[in-house]
């Protein structure tokens, strides 16, 4: 027997409760039978919707354990939560698509141009290469689980998310249009996504809605000079002039960055087999992590190499859409790390862009997050005992963008004296990345905000992360609240374990 638990409404009294469901236990059962059968056992008339059975009409999409699956795909599992997309419900696990339905109309989400260069009589001139661009986008079923999964949505009322987003970018790439989208993106809040990933992830059809809708429609935006945001404007200025996007503090240690002060004191070297990108946030903003890496890896017997012509990885660049200059970054990057037999990162966003966007520039290099290198070469009997109690915040790029999840939780649990507590979702976005932080920062606020709520619930000394973007924005907001809380980066819980 399984047990299965599901989120009930009651549209008469307005109440929820949840109820628990024995059914037996059938290998591969979907959850749509699953419901089916719970309604003929208990007689429980629990209403849910569904049509085609085939994954292709998106009608009965619903959360199950909190990620938004299509019933009639999603297999049933002993003590899974059933629960209604977050939508408006109006019996059980039926949402009210009304309002998005209206926003449809209300969009113009169809093509408007009438005086496009190809013939419509002569649709033989189009060829299939044409619409590569939008191919993927046109398999959306409307099921709006990207809707219900954008973590976004509910933070603002300016952004419609990105269902719309990928219809956006699906009319704006198809070659039968030609009147720009840009200024309705834009309207609608194109650069409010934090490109957490989590659309993508949970669409039923794999359309990567960040990557090929959102931020190609970004980069059209810009080519036709209509944005990006201010903010991102001073990004792109410092990327040409210096190679970086942030810059080090001249009050730091570390005035001229991580970089020049480590090969100044131990001279430039270039023959080892690993690399170290350290990225701009870690090399300018937090130079210390990096030295807490190179201490980590001498005590473990390692040495690395860290290139001094190394240049921004370009990712800042690629998720405000300013990517003009992104091939020459991708190049010079080649040319000083393809010798190295592993380049190693640290940053959750420098790390999914040399995985992710290099090959779409030409480039493979062999690239590893710091925990992937690190995992299974960790022995507790050589560490101090830290004695801390710590959380783990999923950075989005880490979890989503590179499927790094387990491997910071084994070095977690490996650290001698370490009490690893998990909190609520750990994966759900903080809000700093996408050029939010600093072109939004009431919205990475907002995020940031949230995740400190399920982080204070923990009564943890640390909350441990790898990526700068997320330790910046979720201190700024464990400060704010005066939370008895702090973030640690993974390397410098490690550093304190190897002192
Ligand atoms: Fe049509 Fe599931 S019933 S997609």
């Amino acid at each position: 027997m399984i047990t299965i638990n599901v989120k009930r409404y009651d549209p008469v009294k307005k109440e929820s409760y949840m109820e628990s469901y024995e059914i037996e236990e059938i290998d591969k059962m979907k959850v749509l039978d699953a419901l089916e059968e719970i309604n003929k056992k208990y007689d429980a008339n629990i209403a849910y919707r569904y049509s085609c059975r085939a994954g292709q009409c998106g009608s009965c999409a619903i959360q199950v354990n909190g990620k938004s699956k299509l019933a009639c795909k999603a297999e049933i599992n002993d003590n899974d939560i059933l629960e209604p997309l977050n939508l408006p419900v109006i019996k059980d696990l039926i949402v009210d698509r009304t309002e998005l339905n209206n926003e449809v109309k209300s969009l113009n989400m169809y093509m408007t141009s009438e005086d496009c260069d190809i013939p419509r009589t002569k649709p033989e001139l189009i060829k299939p290469q044409d619409y590569e661009a939008c191919d993927q986008l046109r398999g959306c079923i409307d099921c709006y689980s990207c809707i219900s999964a954008c973590p976004v949505i509910k933070k603002t009322g300016s952004y419609v998310g990105p269902y719309f987003m990928r219809g956006f970018s699906n009319i704006e790439f198809d070659p039968r249009e030609d009147e720009s989208l840009s200024e309705r993106a834009i309207e609608s809040g194109i650069y409010y996504c934090t490109s957490c990933g989590e659309c993508s992830n949970t669409c039923p059809r794999e359309i990567n809605i960040y990557g090929k809708a959102i931020e190609k429609l970004r980069e059209r935006i810009f080519e036709e000079n209509e944005g990006p945001l201010p903010e991102h404007k001073f990004i792109h200025e410092s990327v040409l002039t210096t190679g970086k996007s942030v810059q080090p503090k001249e009050d730091s240690d570390y005035p001229e960055g991580f970089i020049k002060k480590y090969n100044k004191m131990h001279g430039s070297t270039k023959n080892g087999k690993i690399a170290f990108f350290t990225g701009c946030m870690i090399d300018n903003r937090l130079p210390w992590i990096a030295e807490y890496l190179i201490n980590v890896l001498e005590k473990l017997g390692y040495e690395v190499d860290v290139p001094e012509e190394q240049v921004c990885c370009g990712s800042p660049l690629l998720r405000t859409g300013q990517t003009d200059i992104v091939q020459e970054l991708v190049d010079k990057n080649y040319e000083i790390f393809k010798d190295y037999d592993t380049v190693l990162t640290v940053c959750a966003g420098c790390g999914a862009t040399l995985k992710n966007n290099y090959p779409e520039y030409g480039v493979k290099l062999n690239v590893l997050n710091i925990s992937e290198f690190l995992d299974g070469k960790l022995n507790p009997e050589d560490m101090n005992d830290v004695n801390l109690k710590v959380t783990y915040h999923d950075p989005c790029h880490l979890a989503r963008s590179q499927g790094i999840t387990e491997e910071p939780r084994n070095i977690l649990n490996n650290i001698k004296g370490v009490e690893f507590i998990e909190m609520d979702r750990p994966d759900q976005c903080c809000g700093a990345g996408g050029g939010v932080k600093s072109g939004l920062p009431e919205i990475a606020e907002a995020l940031a905000d949230e995740k400190v709520d399920m982080i204070d619930k923990l009564n943890v000394d640390h909350v441990v992360t790898i990526c700068p973007f997320c330790e910046f924005n979720i201190n700024d907001s464990l400060q704010k609240k005066n939370s008895k809380t702090s973030v640690i980066n993974i390397l410098e819980l490690l550093n304190k374990a190897y002192e």
